[in-house]
């Protein structure tokens, strides 16, 4: 388990900035395209958050060093506020949280793609 662990956990890792990066196009197209795609944003969101907590259990099962923990512990809190955020402003209309949240989101990509580079670096 520890090897698989090893193997897979880089590859995982940049799953995270990936499907944060086809969010803001979900957004993007919601708002300058043709149909809402604000509720698969959602749950993409959703998946994205708990392929998160995964990194994190495969980075501390693969023996990954403290800062490349720290970075996905970090990752996965900013992401449980994202979501908390992105369910605030849509559905309650908090249209402080919205703005929050798109800030946030730009800076919870440089920090999970921080941490799978810092992941999948090492051995
Ligand atoms: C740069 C990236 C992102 C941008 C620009 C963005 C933008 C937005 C916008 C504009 C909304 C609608 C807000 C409103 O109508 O007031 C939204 C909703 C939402 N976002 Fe994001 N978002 C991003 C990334 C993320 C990420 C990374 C997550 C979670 C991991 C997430 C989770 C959600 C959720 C759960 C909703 C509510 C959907 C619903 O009510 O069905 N977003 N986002």
């Amino acid at each position: 388990m520890n090897g698989t662990a090893a193997r897979i956990v880089g590859p995982v890792a940049w799953a995270v900035p990936g499907l944060i990066v086809i969010q803001a196009a979900m957004v993007a197209q919601t708002l300058y395209g043709s149909g809402s795609l604000i509720a698969v944003h959602g749950s993409t969101g959703n998946l994205t958050f708990l392929l998160a907590v995964v990194v994190l259990a495969l980075a501390w099962r693969a023996r990954r060093s403290g800062p490349a923990l720290l970075l996905a512990f970090t990752t996965v809190l900013l992401l449980f506020a994202q979501t908390g955020l992105g369910y605030l402003g849509h559905r309650n209309g908090l249209t402080l949280a919205s703005s929050v949240h798109v800030t946030l989101g730009v800076l919870v990509m440089g920090v999970s793609a921080a941490a799978a580079m810092r992941i999948a670096s090492e051995r």
